[in-house]
């Protein structure tokens, strides 16, 4: 069989997006860049990526950071328990393997927040092992070169067999996903520009379909504003599961029904979409809260920030 991978990797030499995580082999900056962008956009990681190092230089300053100024660095990334799986796999390098990052497959693979596919980047891009990347942009790639959808088992036997024919399985991991966020997106694909064409079985066609296994949930949630003479605002630590773990918001009491009113804001999540509803309360707060000057520095849920700009602008 000829080995066609030149194909994607002269593509992606000539064409790669400028990351500051593509100019590094540090496992501290990989390891974040990765976690970050889990779940989340390039564009939105940009901005925080760079900061990030600012607060927290290496493993042993975040490691020893209040949980508190973890998820203030988190704010607007989403998906907070990333913020908490980061914090708590910074403590375990600095207890199971002397504050340096493992550079063994399986050592990587058991920190916090880490599975294969993060664990395959963090370790090709960083140690140069044939550790395939399968992310939901790689999936798509794959299953579109075979035209047809395919179960975890297999697109990992794949995205293996695909990686072992490169001498460069880091560059190999970047080129996919790559290709998979730039010419062959989920919803637009651009085949006549795609380096691997003739090993597609599905270029110029309809893209695959992914059966989609998210159900949304509506829920109802009414937000607590208790008034305080001085302009301060009663918020409360959300829990440690569930939806915002860990963030500071004002009370939050789920509705069995659906309000007859509009919301105030609709925040949408994976499995969620959260009809948020004012309510202004006069009495005491009561319950574990505290009053706060502003929200300035205490890491609020996007969602929370959303609806109080709403609030700001139709009032
Ligand atoms: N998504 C996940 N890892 C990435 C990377 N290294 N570059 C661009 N997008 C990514």
């Amino acid at each position: 069989m000829n080995n066609t991978t030149h194909l994607l990797l002269n593509w992606y030499q000539d064409n790669a997006r400028n990351l500051p995580w593509r100019h590094t082999t540090d496992p501290y900056r990989i390891w974040v860049s990765e976690i970050m962008l889990q779940q989340t956009q390039v564009k939105t990681v940009l901005p925080r990526y760079g900061q990030w190092f600012k607060v927290f230089p290496d493993i042993a300053t975040l490691a020893a950071a209040h949980p508190d100024d973890v998820f203030k660095q988190w704010e607007g990334l989403g998906y907070y328990r990333r913020a908490r799986f980061i914090h708590e796999a910074a403590q375990q390098v600095m207890a199971n393997f002397n504050g340096t990052f493992p550079t063994n497959f399986d050592d990587i693979l058991s920190l916090k927040g880490i599975g294969q596919s993060t664990a395959g980047a963090i370790s090709s891009f960083c140690f140069q092992t044939h550790t395939p990347v399968l992310d939901g942009n790689v999936k798509r790639v794959l299953s579109s070169w075979q035209n047809e959808s395919l179960i975890d088992k297999q697109l990992w036997q794949l995205a293996q067999s695909w990686i072992d024919k490169t001498d460069t399985p880091d560059l190999w991991n970047q080129a996919m996903m790559e290709l998979g966020a730039t010419l062959c997106g989920a919803k637009k694909r651009d085949c006549s520009a795609c380096p691997m064409q003739q090993v597609c079985k599905s270029a110029f066609e309809e893209p695959v379909k992914k059966a989609s296994t998210i159900k949304v949930k509506n829920v109802y949630w009414q937000v607590q504003l208790f008034q305080h003479e001085h302009n301060h605002i009663w918020l409360e630590q959300r829990p440690k599961n569930g939806i915002w773990a860990g963030l500071w918001s004002p009370p939050i009491i789920e509705l069995d029904k659906q309000p007859t009113h509009q919301p105030d804001h609709i925040h949408v999540l994976t499995h969620r979409r959260l009809h948020l509803y004012i309510s202004n309360d006069h009495n005491k707060p009561t319950g574990k809260g505290q009053w706060f000057k502003s929200w300035e520095g205490l890491a609020v849920p996007t969602g929370i920030h959303k609806l109080f700009e709403q609030r700001v602008n139709s009032n």
